[in-house]
C-alpha cells in the first residue's frame, strides 16, 4: 500500500507551492492544488482551482503596447474550512505552534490527508485529520472532511466554511505584470440552513461556474445541530458554524461541494444544477465509495509495477496518477486538449502544445477512448487552422504551436526574462513541427487501436489538411534539385533567427523537415487505407488533385536535410557557422543554467550565436522512428544512414544540450537505451524526479509537466520492456535494464487486453480478453497467435537474445 503513497513530514512553508502541485486532487474536469485549506493565497499557499478548458482573455498594456492573452483561470476557492476557539485566532499555521504536521497522497484512492496538531495562543491544542477528494465517479462533486479533536480544552468553537470568488491568477510571478482578474462576481446564496452557493462569469470568455455547498458537523453518527450563521458579500460566500465541543470527542465536519459551469453537458443552468445536486448528495463516505470504486478500475487498466525499489515504483504511480488527474473518462466528448502543465497550475496557461506527442503513447494503450477524445479538440479546431494557414498565404491546415479556447495561436507575442527583468519578443510560435506531430498522434492513435472510422473521417481529414499545408510551406531548389522549408523554429527553442539577424526563423531545420517528408509519405498511405468513396470525398473537399499528390510523393523523396559532415545531421542549414558554447565557464559562473536562454540574454548575448540546444532536436528523429523506421525514411530521401551515425549524433548533440526542458531527458533515456545503459538510466532517474525534486528549479510549484511524466510511463513501456505497436502485430522486444528487476503492466492492443510480465528470465504474455478469439503478438522476432486465455513464457536468458 505504501507504494502508492506520496508522504510529506513536517510543515514546511518554502516547500508548500512545490507540494501543492504533487498533492493536486482532479478528475479530468475539474481540478484543485493541494493548498491548505485553512488559508487563502497568503504567499505561502496558492489554492488554485481550474476548469478543463476554463480559460479567459484579457489585454495588458506593457510598454505603450497592448498585448492580449488567454490564460487559464483560477476558478473560485471551494476549499476554504477553517475553525477558532472563543477568543482565539483562526487557524494559521504561520502563526500557531504546530505540533505535528503529516501529509499524505493517497494515489490508489486518490484522497489527499493532512494530519495535523496545532496549539492557539491559549494553549488550546487542537487535533485535525482532513482528508479531501475531487470525485473521479461524480465529477461534479468535490468533498472535504475533518475530524476534529480538542485535545486538552473544550467550549465554543466556530468553524468557517466559504466559497471564495475573490481570487485572482495569481501562480506563476513572471505573469504578475500582465491582467490577472478573471472573474466577475455574479451572485452568492444561503440555500437552506446548512448550504450556500456561488456564481461566478469569467470576464471575457463567458464561463460561468457555480459551486453550491454544504457543511455538516456529526458527532459518531449523530448530526449535530451548531448555530449557522451565513455571511455573504460579493463574490464571496460563507458560514460560520458554533458549537460547544468537549475535550477528548472526535467531531466530524464534512464539506460537500457541488461545481457546475455553463461547458457541462445536460444542464439547465449551472446554478440550478449546483444547488439541486448539494441537496442530492449523501455523505463524505458514500461519495467516497463511488470515488474509491472508480479509482480501482482506472487502476486496474492504467498500473505499472516495477520490483526494483519503492521509490522508483512510487514516482510511476504518481506519473500515472497525474494523467488521471488532467484527462480521464470525464473529459470524453467535452472538447478538451491536453494541457502541458496540467490542470496543476497556470504556467503557459493551460495551453496545449507538442507534448501530447509523448503523453499518448501511454494512454493509447490504455485508453484509447480519452486519446481519441483528444484528437476530436484539434479535429474541432481545424477550421481555425485553415484559416491560419490562409492567413500565412499557405494551403490546408496549420495547427497553432500554442492552442486554447478556439484554436488560434496563443503563443505570448512578448515574455518576460525574469533574470533581466526584460520583455523580449516570443518567436517560438515559429514551431510549425506541432503539425507533424499532429499527423504523428493520428497514425500512433490508429495503429493502436485499428479505429478505421476514426481515420477515414476525422483522422484524414486533419492528416491530409496538414499534408497540404506543408506540400504549400516547401520551396523547391532548382539548382540543388531539393525541397526546403524556411522561417521555422525546431523543437530547440534556443534558436529561434541567426546570429544578428531580426528576422524570425531558421532554414531547414532537420527534424522539421524529415518530419514534413514522413507526413507526406503516410498521406498518400492513407488515401489507400480508407473506402474509395471516402477518398474521393476528401480530396474533392480539401481540393487536393492528383498534381498535389504527385508533389507529395515527389516531397517525400526530395526533402534537403542538411548535414555538416557525411555523418552529422545539421540542427538547421548554417549550425556549422555557431561558436561554440564555452559550457564549462557557464557551469562555473551559474548555479544552473538549464535555461541557458535566459542567462545569456541577461548578458546581453544570445542563445542564437551559439551549438546550444535547450532540449532533443535532431534527437527526436530517433526518439519517433524505430531504428529501421529512421533507415528507410533518410533512404527515402537519399541517404544511406547507418547505426554508427545514430550514435555520432547522439555523442554530437548530448554534449550540445542543456535540458532546458523536461521533455529532453525522455529523449535522452530513450535515445541511449541501446547503446549506453549506464545513461539511460540516469536520463530516466532524472526524468522519474522532474516534479517531484522539481529539477528546473522553481517550475513545478507552477503546474506538473504532463509531457515527461508521462514520457517516463513510455520509457518504460516502449524502452524497456520493447513494446512496440507495429501494422500486423504488436510486438515485444525488451530490453530490460539491470535495474528494473521485474516490470507487470496490462496493454490494450486493438481492443484485445494483453499483460505482459517480466524478469531478466521470462517473459510472461498472456492475452487476457478482447474483442476477437485471436490477436498477434511478435516476441523478439516472431510472431505468435494467441487465442483468448492463452499464457505463454518465453525464456530471456543472455544467449536467446
Ligand atoms: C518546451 C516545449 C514544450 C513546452 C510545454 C517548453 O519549455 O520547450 O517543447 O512543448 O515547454 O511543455
Amino acid at each position: 500500500m505504501d507504494r502508492f503513497n506520496i508522504t510529506y513530514r513536517g510543515w514546511e512553508p518554502k516547500q508548500q507551492k512545490q507540494r501543492e502541485a504533487i498533492c493536486t486532487l482532479g478528475n479530468g474536469y475539474i481540478a484543485t492544488r493541494g493548498a491548505a485549506e485553512e488559508s487563502g493565497n497568503n504567499g505561502v499557499n496558492y489554492p488554485g482551482t481550474y476548469l478543463a478548458g476554463g480559460y479567459n482573455r484579457a489585454k495588458t498594456n506593457i510598454s505603450g503596447e497592448t498585448i492580449e492573452n488567454e490564460d487559464f483561470v483560477n476558478f473560485p476557492n471551494w476549499l476554504c474550512l477553517s475553525f477558532r476557539g472563543e477568543g482565539g485566532e483562526w487557524l494559521d499555521l504561520s502563526k500557531f505552534k504546530i505540533l505535528y504536521y503529516k501529509q499524505t497522497l493517497k494515489m490508489k484512492i486518490g484522497v489527499l490527508e493532512r494530519d495535523f496538531r496545532v496549539e492557539d495562543d491559549q494553549g488550546r491544542r487542537s487535533h485535525i485529520l482532513s482528508r479531501r477528494m475531487v470525485s473521479m465517479r461524480d465529477k461534479n462533486l468535490a468533498c472535504l472532511t475533518w475530524t476534529f479533536t480538542p485535545e486538552n480544552w473544550g467550549g465554543k468553537v466556530e468553524f468557517l466554511s466559504a466559497l471564495d470568488g475573490n481570487v485572482t491568477n495569481d501562480n506563476v510571478v513572471r505573469y504578475r505584470d500582465l491582467e490577472s482578474h478573471h472573474l466577475n462576481p455574479c451572485a452568492t446564496n444561503q440555500i437552506d440552513e446548512d448550504s450556500i452557493s456561488l456564481l461566478v462569469r469569467t470576464k471575457q470568455s463567458r464561463i460561468t461556474m457555480a459551486q453550491a455547498a454544504s457543511t455538516r458537523i456529526y458527532l459518531r453518527e449523530k448530526q449535530l445541530k451548531p448555530v449557522i450563521e451565513t455571511r455573504q458579500k460579493e463574490g464571496y460566500v460563507a458560514q460560520v458554524l458554533q458549537l460547544d465541543v468537549k475535550e477528548g470527542q472526535r467531531y466530524t465536519l464534512e464539506k460537500t461541494v457541488a461545481v457546475f459551469t455553463s461547458r457541462d453537458r445536460a444542464i439547465s443552468e449551472p446554478l440550478l444544477e449546483a444547488e439541486k445536486t448539494i441537496k442530492r448528495t449523501g455523505r463524505f463516505r458514500e461519495i467516497l465509495l463511488r470515488h474509491t470504486e472508480a479509482y480501482e478500475r482506472l487502476w486496474h487498466r492504467a498500473d505499472m509495477e516495477i520490483v526494483e525499489d519503492d521509490r522508483n515504483q512510487r514516482l510511476l504511480r504518481l506519473h500515472i496518477f497525474h494523467i488521471l488527474q488532467t484527462v480521464s473518462y470525464n473529459i470524453i466528448g467535452y472538447d478538451v486538449g491536453v494541457p502541458s502543465r496540467g490542470l496543476h497550475g497556470e504556467a503557459y496557461r493551460g495551453h496545449i502544445f507538442w507534448d501530447e506527442l509523448y503523453i499518448f503513447p501511454y494512454l493509447n494503450l490504455r485508453f484509447p477512448e480519452i486519446t481519441r477524445s483528444l484528437l476530436m479538440y484539434r479535429y474541432y479546431r481545424i477550421d481555425e487552422a485553415r484559416f491560419a494557414a490562409i492567413k500565412a498565404g499557405k494551403k490546408g491546415a496549420m495547427y497553432p504551436w500554442q492552442s486554447g479556447s478556439n484554436g488560434r495561436e496563443e503563443s505570448q507575442v512578448i515574455h518576460l526574462n525574469p533574470n533581466s527583468g526584460r520583455w523580449i519578443p516570443d518567436n517560438t510560435y515559429l514551431q510549425r513541427h506541432i503539425n507533424s506531430a499532429i499527423a504523428y498522434n493520428i497514425w500512433s492513435y490508429f495503429l493502436a487501436t485499428d479505429d478505421q472510422q476514426f481515420l477515414s473521417f476525422f483522422g484524414a481529414e486533419m492528416f491530409l489538411s496538414i499534408a497540404s499545408f506543408w506540400g504549400s510551406m516547401v520551396i523547391y531548389n532548382h539548382e540543388k534539385g531539393h525541397y526546403e522549408i524556411h522561417g521555422v523554429v525546431g523543437p530547440d527553442e534556443y534558436h529561434t533567427s541567426y546570429p544578428g539577424s531580426d528576422k524570425p526563423g531558421l532554414k531547414n531545420n532537420a527534424y522539421t523537415n524529415v518530419m514534413a517528408a514522413w507526413v507526406m509519405q503516410k498521406a498518400i498511405e492513407i488515401l489507400g487505407l480508407i473506402e474509395k468513396s471516402r477518398k474521393r470525398e476528401i480530396l474533392k473537399e480539401l481540393a487536393i488533385g492528383d498534381e498535389e499528390i504527385a508533389l507529395w510523393a515527389d516531397i517525400s523523396r526530395k526533402m534537403y536535410v542538411p548535414f555538416i559532415n557525411s555523418h552529422i545531421i545539421a540542427q538547421f542549414e548554417g549550425y556549422e557557422k555557431l561558436e561554440e558554447f564555452p559550457w564549462g565557464k557557464y557551469r562555473k559562473k551559474y548555479k544552473d543554467i538549464h535555461r541557458l536562454d535566459r542567462v545569456l540574454e541577461n548578458e546581453g548575448d544570445s542563445p542564437n550565436n551559439y551549438k546550444a540546444s535547450k532540449q532533443a532536436d535532431v534527437l527526436m528523429l530517433f526518439y519517433l522512428f524505430s531504428r529501421n523506421q529512421v533507415y528507410e525514411i533518410f533512404k527515402k530521401l537519399g541517404h544511406e544512414f547507418t547505426e554508427e551515425m545514430i550514435v555520432k549524433n547522439i555523442e554530437y548533440y548530448r554534449s550540445r544540450t542543456s535540458h532546458g526542458s523536461t521533455l529532453s531527458r525522455v529523449v535522452f533515456s530513450w535515445i541511449h537505451l541501446k547503446y549506453d545503459k549506464k545513461k539511460s538510466w540516469d536520463n530516466f532517474k532524472k526524468v522519474l524526479v522532474s516534479d517531484f525534486e522539481d529539477i528546473q528549479g522553481g517550475t513545478t510549484p507552477e503546474g506538473i509537466h504532463l509531457g515527461a511524466m508521462a514520457g517516463s510511463l513510455d520509457l518504460v513501456q516502449r524502452g524497456f520492456l520493447g513494446i512496440e505497436v507495429g501494422e500486423t502485430a504488436l510486438w515485444i522486444n525488451p530490453y530490460i535494464l539491470e535495474k528494473l528487476k521485474k516490470i507487470t503492466l496490462k496493454v490494450e492492443y486493438r481492443r484485445h487486453w494483453i499483460s505482459i510480465s517480466i524478469d531478466d528470465k521470462k517473459l510472461k504474455v498472456s492475452f487476457e480478453e478482447g474483442w476477437k478469439n485471436k490477436v498477434k503478438i511478435g516476441v523478439i522476432d516472431q510472431i505468435y497467435e494467441f487465442k483468448q486465455g492463452e499464457i505463454r513464457e518465453f525464456s530471456l536468458e543472455k544467449e536467446s537474445y
